[in-house]
């Protein structure tokens, strides 16, 4: 019979525990997925009792029916021990609550990524690291690649690699595992998903939400660290990477690692053109007016960070050589808006010239807000005109129409795959790695050459020179 799972929650007061971890825990339980769970064991600095966190949780807890008796289920389960890294207080207190069972531990770190070595360290002095235990770290992961493998390594000494969990919370979204699906159980998209047929490739994911009061950490991260390192370049890498042997972890995580390390670097003297960097201003979204990122709470001295990044990134291998991959990402955007477009070549030969503009084919990919698949394909008009006169039309590919499924948020999802032991949606350490080394040379080259970010209107698509980056190539955005 399988071990029991204990999860300990690190940061157990923090925003990420009460907003995602326990309302994913409690979908969870009401689909019945949880029946290996024993214990939800919160952990942080304050001092208070299991029945104050328990009663603080059910308070604060968004979207949870908190009367029902699944939440009433998880609160059983609920335990409480304050512990502080920083002086390694708690563990031994911790330690006595955990060896009381025999059960597979699942430390979930929801602090910053600066302490995850003392904790690491202080679940190893109090001896509650078993060969089975697991590890779960949040993004981003360090501030450059330096950064990064410190934490990396301060881990390592406690956790080996296949019991540790990066979460790229992307990675759990329906739609970006659906590229999978797309991709490779068709036979129709893999012999065009190539250089020969696709023009390009554009990654959006557009927020109309602020910085939400994220001061401290949002002003030394920007957009660049926060999104595009990460959660932009997961569903880039689902979209170019080679297809993999199996599903295992470790063949999708190869195949991922490979476009990684494929994507060419930036230097300085390139990268104005081929990058922009920009700040919201005052603005109006949905017709209200909002205030400019500077003039937000705590961001006085922020001039420097930006809110919006668009890159022009190149793959150089054999499959995605001459191909564009434009990708951008922003807060106070004009809209929430996250897809993925794919942009096929026109037809070698222009048999009905008048419409030739209009019938590249285009698949999108939705991922936010709603989750949707079109593929735009050209069609006859009908009617008896003289010419054979053309129309775009939108085939569905969507599985929103399944309704006989309860989707599951991407939070829900990935726990599961951890209680699972399965890795396969979480980055491996050089995946996280060869990620930065590409997005240290675009912040290296940003700070060699003091590019600073360009303002932009709350409530636009960002600057205009994120515009040109496909237009001076004879391309646009897809909107
Ligand atoms: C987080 C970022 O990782 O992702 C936030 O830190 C961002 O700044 C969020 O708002 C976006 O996630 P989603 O799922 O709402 O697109």
């Amino acid at each position: 019979m399988s071990k029991k799972l204990d999860l300990v929650i690190f940061g157990a007061t923090g925003d990420l525990c009460f907003r995602k971890l326990l309302p994913a825990l409690f979908e969870l339980e009401k689909g019945g997925l949880l029946n290996e769970l024993e214990r939800i064991i919160g952990a942080s600095r304050t001092d208070l009792s299991p029945e104050q966190w328990r009663n603080d949780m059910t308070r604060t807890v968004p979207g949870v029916d908190t009367s029902s008796p699944h939440w009433q289920t998880l609160l059983a389960r609920m335990d409480y021990v304050p512990v502080d890294s920083a002086n390694n207080s708690g563990f031994t207190a911790l330690a006595e609550r955990l060896t009381l069972r025999d059960n597979t531990y699942i430390y979930y770190l929801a602090v910053p990524p600066s302490i995850y070595g003392e904790i690491c360290a202080g679940l190893h002095i109090a001896n509650i690291v078993q060969s089975d235990s697991r590890v779960v770290l949040e993004k981003p992961l360090g501030r450059d690649l330096a950064s990064c493998q410190l934490i990396n390594e301060d881990v390592a000494k406690v956790f080996v690699e296949s019991c540790t969990f990066r979460i790229d919370h992307y990675l759990g979204k329906e739609t970006v595992q659906n590229l999978l699906a797309l991709r490779f159980g068709n036979i129709l998209f893999e012999p065009l998903w190539n250089n020969h047929y696709v023009d390009n490739i554009q990654i959006t994911v557009a927020e109309s939400l602020g910085v939400e009061g994220r001061s401290a950490f949002y002003g030394e991260t920007g957009a660049l660290r926060d999104m595009l390192q990460n959660h932009l370049l997961q569903v880039l890498c689902m979209t170019a990477m080679e297809p993999p042997p199996s599903l295992e972890g470790d063949a999708v995580r190869d195949e991922k690692v490979k476009v990684l390390r494929s994507l060419r670097l930036f230097k300085p003297e390139e990268i104005a053109k081929h990058t922009v960097r920009g700040q919201y201003a005052a603005g109006t979204i949905e017709g209200e007016p909002v205030c400019g990122f500077l003039e937000e709470q705590g961001f006085a001295n922020f001039d420097m960070t930006e809110t919006f990044a668009a890159v022009r990134a190149s793959i150089d291998n054999w499959r995605w050589a001459g191909v564009p991959f434009y990708l951008r990402t922003g807060k106070r955007l004009a809209k929430r808006q996250s897809e993925v477009v794919v942009e096929f070549k026109n037809n070698a030969f222009a048999l009905f010239p008048q419409d030739h503009q209009e019938t590249s084919n285009k698949l999108v990919i939705q991922i936010q807000p709603t989750e949707n698949i079109n593929l735009r394909m050209v069609n006859k008009k009908a009617g008896l005109s003289d010419q054979l006169k053309l129309q775009t039309v939108n085939l569905d590919l969507s599985h929103s129409q399944q309704s006989d499924f309860k989707r599951y948020a991407a939070y829900e999802r990935l726990l599961l795959d951890v209680f699972r032991g399965n890795q396969t949606l979480f980055m491996r350490r050089d995946e996280v790695e060869a990620a930065w080394a590409w997005s240290d040379s675009i912040t290296d080259s940003w700070d060699e050459i003091g590019l600073k970010p360009k303002a932009y209107p709350a409530g636009s698509m960002g600057p205009n020179a994120a515009l040109a980056l496909p237009e001076r190539e004879g391309r646009s955005w897809h909107e």
